[in-house]
């Protein structure tokens, strides 16, 4: 994915957006990855972890030069405590959305729908020793909100989030998350004590290397971090990147004896099926 800066937003932004709020801060890690954050609706509730719809107005018609609102789910890549809420996006060239969100700056409105919903929640899952954050590309957005939610450090003695990216330039979204959330004043202690970082690459060379499945598979991810009893009883998961990552990360914890869980049911592992990498 390569960006293409050819399309203007400012021209296609009406002045009366829907449920608007003003981007206040933006940056760009690639040419297929940034971060913005927006001004907070004074009304809107959200459990760390839930996505929310967010979306600009379409260009007009050429005939009846009408604008519909394009929307997208994206997950708050902020903590529910949070004044401001950051999001974090792919850029795809041709995507109907993201080839005119990439050109958002401070000042500029987006639509964001306060609906806000989602599995990767702690109230789907029972308690447990650890917590496992297993990411892919994007889909690190919703551990960005949920790594510095004090009930994640109450609920659980270990917090590990796995992210795998191809290339290293990927992961900084992460790293910057890793190095804000041990100094954040409300979880920065006990992250220090409890947090676990497992970033690999699969196409780049880095210190680590492979998809997180074949790491787990292979018994390296357990090796890797001195841990030998993940089972049902200790571990809790949530899940979020590819179609293909939640498909073989339910088989494998299901394998452990994991069962899935939600709001209404909590469980021992939640899959966010709505994300889209
Ligand atoms: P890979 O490079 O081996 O495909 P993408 O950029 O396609 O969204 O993928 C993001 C990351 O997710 C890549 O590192 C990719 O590895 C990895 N990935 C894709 N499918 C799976 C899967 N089924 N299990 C584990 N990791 C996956």
């Amino acid at each position: 994915m390569t960006e293409q800066s050819t399309v203007t937003l400012r021209t296609a932004t009406p002045a009366t957006l829907p449920d608007a709020q003003t981007v206040t801060e933006v940056e760009h890690y690639t040419d297929s990855l940034f971060r913005f954050r927006v001004t907070r609706p004074p009304s809107l509730r959200f459990r760390s972890g839930e996505f929310v719809m967010i979306g600009l107005m379409s260009d007009p018609d050429p005939v009846t030069g009408k604008q519909k609102p394009l929307l997208r789910a994206y997950s708050i890549a902020s903590p529910a405590w949070d004044e401001t809420l950051q999001f974090y996006s792919i850029k795809v060239t041709d995507g109907p959305l993201t080839s005119k969100l990439q050109h958002i700056q401070p000042g500029d409105q987006v639509i964001l729908r306060p609906k806000p919903v989602g599995t990767l929640v702690h109230d789907a899952l029972t308690p447990a020793k650890r917590i496992w954050f297993f990411s892919t590309g994007t889909g690190i957005a919703p551990f960005a909100s949920l790594l510095r939610e004090p009930e994640t450090y109450e609920r659980f003695e270990q917090v590990i989030l796995t992210h795998s990216c191809r290339d290293v330039a990927e992961l900084k979204f992460g790293q910057e998350l890793i190095e804000d959330t041990k100094d954040d004043i409300l979880v920065g202690e006990e992250a220090q004590s409890k947090l676990i970082y497992y970033p690999t690459t699969t196409r780049e060379t880095s210190t680590k290397m492979g998809r997180i499945t074949t790491l787990l598979e292979d018994g390296s991810l357990f090796a890797d971090l001195g841990i030998a009893d993940f089972n049902a009883e200790n571990d809790r998961a949530m899940v979020c990147g590819s179609m293909g990552l939640n498909t073989d990360m339910k088989r494998i914890l299901e394998a452990y004896g994991l069962r899935e869980g939600a709001n209404s049911d909590p469980g021992d592992y939640v899959i966010e099926k709505a994300f889209v990498g």
